[in-house]
């Protein structure tokens, strides 16, 4: 075989994504050395369009951990939601209820951000990756991989990070009869529209209508992003920019407003599934954000679990290298858990309650808006969509 150069390093980190860079990004500020290594190229990370809204507290981590301030300077700051049914829009003020915020400010700045500190602060980041397999996981774990110029390395480190995503390869490095898997399915998929046209609203607007759901998000002065409920199976093709307007306007338009349209700059449908594996932790193996998880988009969760997972992780690696104790470590998996179920719960009821299953009948439809008006019409109920859209206080 041929010869492998080897390098030594404390944390060998799979996945050059949020959250495998924010990894490597705190351990470095630690003190501690880390490797990160990705099978996609820079470019095609940056261009792979994903959600936008970050929780205040994973903006106050991006800030305060110095990735960036432009999250503040750049992202728009959104004190609260639109929730619109029955024609109606109430507004959900977050600063009100529980007096924070979010951010408006898409993933692929979040990455673009990290990267771009990594690389500022000379971190080992390597895209465009081959052939990465992990061995030794029980003794000195080892990673081999074949680095873009075809060089093959062996990789020797005290743990390894899977932050590989949601088709990850780490995670099946832990023996069936060890892990567990949940999963649910839902009967819709979303979508998703990037349109040219000016804001149409200040806030986002999450809508519930007889047609389906629609979402109204943003991204700049002259793009916007929007999102409507859809078949799993829907095949872009068949959709016209007029069909599209169409769609959105039969369940967002009425009692006054109306979107702002313009041509429709890119299409996807965004499948919809809930899963999590347990456990995060195999000996030296650690998994994190969506290698350990996936929601629904809606609320926006993904983005902010996988940093919260990051910082919990980082937080026993530090212990450990600082005092030995593996404490922090043991508890892992069972603290970023703990999140990734609030997050499930939240994601799963901003679903059901704002999506209609073509099936539904009179009944479920006339349930469904009363349970929005419900929550609409509590002060309680507002803090709870509130407490949980602008993320719980807690691990981090
Ligand atoms: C966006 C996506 C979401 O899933 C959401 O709940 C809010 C905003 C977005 O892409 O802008």
């Amino acid at each position: 075989m041929a010869h492998r150069h080897v390098i030594n390093t404390q944390i060998a980190i799979l996945g050059a994504g949020p959250a495998g860079l924010m990894l490597s990004h705190l351990l470095a500020k630690a003190g501690i050395e880390s490797t990160v290594l990705e099978l996609r190229s820079h470019q095609e990370i940056a261009e792979t369009a994903r959600a936008g809204i970050l929780e205040h507290g994973s903006v106050k981590l991006l800030v305060d951990s110095g990735v960036s301030d432009r999250v503040v300077r750049n992202g728009d700051r959104h004190d609260g939601i639109e929730l619109r049914f029955n024609g109606e829009s109430h507004r959900i003020d977050f600063q009100d209820l529980v007096g924070e915020s979010v951010w408006l400010y898409p993933q692929t700045d979040v990455f673009l951000d990290l990267a771009g500190r990594r690389q500022a602060d000379g971190g080992d980041v390597r895209y465009s990756v081959t052939d990465t397999t992990v061995h030794d996981l029980e003794g000195e774990a080892k990673v081999w991989f074949t680095d873009a110029d075809g060089v093959d390395f062996e990789l020797r480190a005290d743990f390894v990070a899977g932050a590989d995503g949601s088709r990850s390869y780490c995670r099946s490095l832990i023996p069936e009869a060890q892990r567990k898997r949940y999963f649910h399915e839902y009967p819709f998929a979303w979508f998703g529209v990037l349109a040219e046209a000016p804001r149409s609203s200040e806030e986002l607007i999450y809508a519930n209508s007889d047609h389906g759901f629609a979402l109204i998000s943003q991204r700049t002065e002259t793009v916007q992003r929007m999102y409507f409920q859809c078949d799993p199976d829907e095949d872009v093709n068949n959709w016209s920019d007029e069909r599209i307007w169409e769609t959105f306007r039969s369940r967002v338009n009425g009692n006054g407003f109306e979107l702002k349209e313009g041509p429709v700059l890119d299409k996807t449908v965004l499948k919809f599934r809930s899963s999590v594996h347990t456990p995060m932790r195999h000996g030296k193996l650690f998994l994190a954000g969506d290698a350990a998880h996936t929601v629904p988009p809606t609320g926006a969760k993904g983005l902010n679990l996988a940093l919260n997972d990051v910082k919990v992780l980082f937080e026993g690696l530090d212990s450990f290298y600082q005092t030995g104790s593996t404490a922090l470590l043991d508890t892992y998996s069972s603290r970023a858990l703990d999140r990734v179920w609030k997050a499930q719960q939240f994601s799963y009821w901003m679903t059901s309650m704002l999506h209609t299953p073509a099936e539904a009948d009179d009944f479920q439809r006339a349930r469904q808006l009363g349970e929005l008006n419900a929550v609409v019409s509590s002060h309680h109920g507002r803090a709870y969509l509130a407490e949980a859209y602008t993320g719980w206080p807690g691990a981090r």
